[in-house]
C-alpha cells in the first residue's frame, strides 16, 4: 500500500492543508477486479454460510490482493496484503472500525463489550479489560486452572480405563468454558462432567446463530413477521445467559463486600471489572460489566478451544512433533501429571511453538470485517467512509511467506536460529495494533496447560478412515469433527 501518499490523500477529504506532490488520481473500487455475480443478488449464491472464509480466500488467490464482490448491490472490498491488512489494524479505532454490521448483531445477542465498542467508550473499556486480563489476575487463578486440567486428566484416564471413547472435540469445549466462567466470573459450573448445563447449551445456541446471521445477505430477524422460532430462542437464550451473569455479579459483590481486600487483589476477570466500575468516576455501570463478562465468555471459548482441537489434529497425523512434545512435557512437568508451577509454563517451549504453528495453518480467525470511519485510499483506490473490507489474514501470511515447505506443520521453525525468520511478523493470529486480542496471555495459559497434560499421559494416533477434519466458518473456524483416538502413554 504506498502508505504515505494514501494517508496524506485520505486527509485531502477531511480538509488538511499538507499536501503532497501531485499524485496520480484515485481508483474507484467498481475498478477493481472481481467475481462478476449476478444482476441484484450479486455473489450471494457463492458465499456459502459455512465455507465464508474459504470463499473469500478462493478469490484472493484469483483476483489478486485487493479485489471486491457485492451482495444484493453492496459492495465489499477485500485485502490480503499484510502490510495493508497492518495499516488498517493499526488505524483503529479512529480511522477504521469494525464492522457495524457485525456488531450489531453480537449486540443483538447480548454481547456489547468492548469487542463491538468503538472511540472513547472502546478506548475506557479497553483499560477495563486489559484490567481484567493482567497476567496477574491470571496467576491468581493458576491453582484453578491446574484443577480443571486434572479433571480433565481424570476425566480421559477413566474414559480409556473403562474401554469408551473420548469426544476430544466436546471435552475441550467443556474444558475451556469452565475455565473461562471459572476466570471470568469465579464459579466452576463443571460442563465437563454435567452434559446438560443450559448456559453452555445457550451459548453455544447463540453463538451457532450469530455466525449464521453474520453472513446471511438479508437480515430477516429484525423484521416481525419474518422472525423465525430459532431467532425467537435466540432472544431468549441471550436473556437466560444475562441473567445468569446478573446472578454471578451478585454473587461476586457480596463476596468482595465480605472481604473488601479482594478489590485491590480481585481473584477473577468479574472482581476486577466490579472493582472498576465502583471505582468513583469510573463512567462504568452494571450493563457495561455485564456486556464485557458474556464478551469473554463469546470471546474466550471456542477461539482457545478450537486452537487446541486443530493443534491435537496435527500431533496425530505428525507423531515426531507429539513425541517432542512428550519429552518436553516429561522433563517440565517432572514427577507432576499436570504442570502445577505457573513459572514453569515459560518453560514449555516446543508446546508454544507447536500451538504457533497450528495457528499459522489453522487461525480460528483467517478473517476480520472492518469498516472505514471516514474515507480512506488502498492502493490507489478511493474507499469511502461505510465501506466494509474484509482483511484475509491467513492468505496474507500465505500470499508474503518466505518461510520453507510454507504447508507443511512445522513447530520447528518457531524455535529460532532457523535463518533468523520470525515466521510471527507474517501473522496475525490474534489480530494487531491497539485492538490486539487481550485475551492472548491467558489463552496461551490455557492451550500450553492442556496441552502439556495431553503429551505427559496420553498418545492421540488419527483414526484410520474416518473423514478428516473440516473447517466450517461458526464465527471461529471449527473442525467438522477431530478424528482421533486417545490412549494412555506407558512410560
Ligand atoms: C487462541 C485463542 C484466541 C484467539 C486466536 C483470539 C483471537 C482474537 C482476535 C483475532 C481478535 C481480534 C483482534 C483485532 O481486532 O485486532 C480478538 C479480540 C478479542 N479477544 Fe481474543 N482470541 C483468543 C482468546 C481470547 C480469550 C481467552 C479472551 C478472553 C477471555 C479473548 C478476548 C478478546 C476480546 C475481549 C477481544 C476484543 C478486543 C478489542 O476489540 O479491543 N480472546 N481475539
Amino acid at each position: 500500500m504506498e502508505q504515505g501518499r494514501n494517508a496524506a490523500q485520505s486527509r485531502v477529504s477531511g480538509g488538511l492543508h499538507l499536501l503532497p506532490p501531485p499524485a496520480p488520481p484515485l481508483r474507484s473500487i467498481a475498478q477493481l477486479p472481481g467475481p462478476k455475480g449476478r444482476p441484484i443478488m450479486g455473489s450471494a449464491r457463492e458465499i456459502n454460510s459455512t465455507r465464508f472464509h474459504q470463499v473469500l480466500e478462493n478469490w484472493g488467490r484469483q483476483f489478486g490482493p485487493l479485489y471486491k464482490f457485492s451482495i444484493l448491490r453492496r459492495t465489499f472490498v477485500v485485502t490480503s496484503d499484510r502490510d495493508v491488512i497492518a495499516t488498517l489494524l493499526r488505524d483503529r479505532p479512529d480511522v477504521m472500525r469494525r464492522s457495524s454490521r457485525t456488531s450489531r448483531m453480537l449486540e443483538e445477542a447480548g454481547t456489547k463489550g468492548l469487542f463491538t465498542a468503538e472511540g472513547e467508550e472502546w478506548r475506557r473499556e479497553r483499560k477495563l479489560a486489559m484490567r481484567a486480563l493482567t497476567p496477574e489476575v491470571i496467576h491468581n487463578f493458576f491453582p484453578k486452572l491446574t484443577a480443571l486440567t486434572e479433571r480433565l486428566r481424570r476425566r480421559w484416564h477413566d474414559a480409556i480405563a473403562a474401554g469408551q471413547p473420548v469426544d476430544v472435540l466436546r471435552d475441550l469445549k467443556a474444558y475451556t468454558l469452565d475455565v473461562t466462567i471459572g476466570l471470568a466470573f469465579g464459579h466452576d459450573i463443571d460442563t465437563l462432567e454435567h452434559e446438560d448445563n443450559q448456559l453452555q447449551r445457550d451459548i453455544e445456541f447463540l453463538f451457532n446463530r450469530v455466525a449464521r446471521r453474520l453472513t446471511s445477505p438479508f437480515a430477516y430477524w429484525r423484521v416481525p413477521l419474518l422472525k423465525r422460532a430459532v431467532d425467537r430462542e435466540a432472544d431468549a437464550a441471550a436473556a437466560r445467559i444475562q441473567q445468569a451473569i446478573v446472578g454471578f455479579i451478585a454473587d461476586t459483590r457480596r463476596r468482595m463486600d465480605a472481604n473488601p481486600a479482594l478489590r485491590g487483589k480481585p481473584t477473577n476477570m468479574l472482581e476486577a471489572l466490579v472493582a472498576a466500575r465502583d471505582e468513583d468516576g469510573s463512567g462504568f455501570n452494571d450493563a457495561v460489566v455485564i456486556g464485557n463478562a458474556i464478551t469473554m465468555v463469546f470471546a474466550g471459548e471456542d477461539t482457545t478451544s478450537n486452537t487446541m482441537a486443530w493443534l491435537i489434529d496435527f500431533l496425530a497425523a505428525h507423531p515426531a512433533a507429539a513425541a517432542a512434545m512428550a519429552t518436553e512435557a516429561d522433563a517440565v512437568l517432572a514427577g507432576a501429571a499436570v504442570l502445577d508451577d505457573y513459572h514453569l509454563l515459560d518453560h514449555l517451549h516446543y508446546a508454544d511453538a507447536a500451538t504457533r504453528e497450528a495457528m499459522r495453518l489453522k487461525p480460528v480467525a483467517p478473517l476480520m470485517a472492518l469498516e472505514a470511519a471516514s474515507e480512506i485510499a488502498i492502493d490507489g483506490v478511493r474507499v469511502p467512509a461505510g465501506s466494509i473490507i474484509f482483511c484475509l489474514l491467513r492468505l496474507s501470511s500465505e500470499r508474503d511467506s518466505a518461510l520453507e515447505r510454507p504447508a507443511s506443520f512445522l513447530p520447528e521453525r518457531w524455535l529460532g536460529g532457523a535463518g533468523g525468520d520470525d515466521p510471527g511478523r507474517k501473522m496475525f493470529p490474534f489480530g494487531a495494533g491497539p485492538r490486539f486480542c487481550p485475551g492472548r496471555y491467558l489463552a496461551m495459559a490455557e492451550i500450553k496447560m492442556a496441552m502439556s497434560m495431553l503429551a505427559k499421559n496420553f498418545v492421540v494416533e488419527p483414526i484410520a478412515g474416518a473423514p478428516p477434519a473440516e473447517e466450517t466458518f461458526t464465527f471461529t473456524v471449527t473442525p467438522s469433527a477431530l478424528p482421533v483416538r486417545l490412549r494412555a502413554r506407558t512410560a
